[in-house]
């Protein structure tokens, strides 16, 4: 069911493309439906020019047919459009279970507008319960390591770091690092951890994805849902007028 979801969610993406655009295009099982409704609409007469976040969808996306560049040729984006693991209110993701976090940070902060895709299993209350990804430089992972333990016991997280593995090895990055994940539970400051997780030499990036999504379609039984920052705003508007109104109807 939940891939019906993630198809929706990203068909309802492909329709925002316009011809003349240049494309982020994500990773993961919901980009890949993503792909596949954009080569439809290729087929149809779209023109787009796409710069892909791995070598997994580079691959899928030439395969049918997609134009594809680089960040280095084009290094300026009108959209990306990328699944997630986990996204709250307020567009603030995890992301990197496929472990291309890398790229797509990179590839979502060269982009105009990001559209997050995702069916509703994906839509949380608070962030964490999905292990967070860390990208780590292999030379010192273990001193690295520690050093993560360490911001995480000081902002009083739990301290469960796995190494990613893959096939009975390290999982090795399209950019040749290794990946651990955190078991965090829950993170009730993001933007705190982000921080902390920045300033660790040795780790290249992590998966909180703050401040880049404009938009997410989240796919469930009613239908594919718009979530935006503004939406969210809007909604707290339209709480205040209803609490007015039911206060003035008291009087
Ligand atoms: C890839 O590294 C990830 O960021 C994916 O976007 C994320 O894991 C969502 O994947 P699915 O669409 O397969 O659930």
């Amino acid at each position: 069911m939940s891939d019906h979801f993630k198809q929706l969610a990203a068909e309802r993406a492909a329709e925002d493309v316009t011809s003349g655009m240049r494309l982020g295009i994500g990773t993961g099982s919901t980009a890949e439906f993503f792909v596949r409704a954009l080569a439809k609409r290729i087929d149809d007469g779209l023109d787009i020019i796409g710069v892909p976040t791995s070598e997994r969808t580079a691959e899928l996306a030439s395969s049918l047919g997609v134009k594809l560049t680089t960040l280095e040729e084009m290094p300026e984006l009108d959209l990306t459009v990328d699944g997630a693991d986990e996204l709250d209110a307020n567009l603030a993701l995890i992301k990197g279970g496929g472990g291309a976090l890398l790229r797509e940070k990179i590839v979502a902060a060269a982009s105009k507008q990001m559209i997050v895709i995702a069916d509703g299993s994906k839509n949380v209350p608070t962030l964490g319960q999905f292990p967070l990804p860390i990208e780590v430089v292999p030379f010192g992972q273990e001193a690295t390591r520690r050093a993560i333990l360490s911001a995480l016991a000081d902002l009083g997280l739990p301290q469960k770091l796995e190494l990613r593995v893959a096939g009975g090895q390290a999982f090795v990055t399209d950019g040749g690092h290794v990946i651990f994940d955190a078991h965090l539970e829950r993170i009730e400051n993001p933007a705190l951890l982000a921080e902390a997780l920045v300033e660790i030499p040795g780790v290249v990036e992590h998966g909180l994805f703050l401040k880049l999504a404009s938009k997410a379609y989240v796919a469930g039984e009613d239908g594919v849902k718009t979530i935006t920052p503004a939406s969210i705003l809007a909604n707290f508007g339209c709480r205040r007028i209803l609490r007015r109104t039911a206060k003035e109807s008291k009087k």
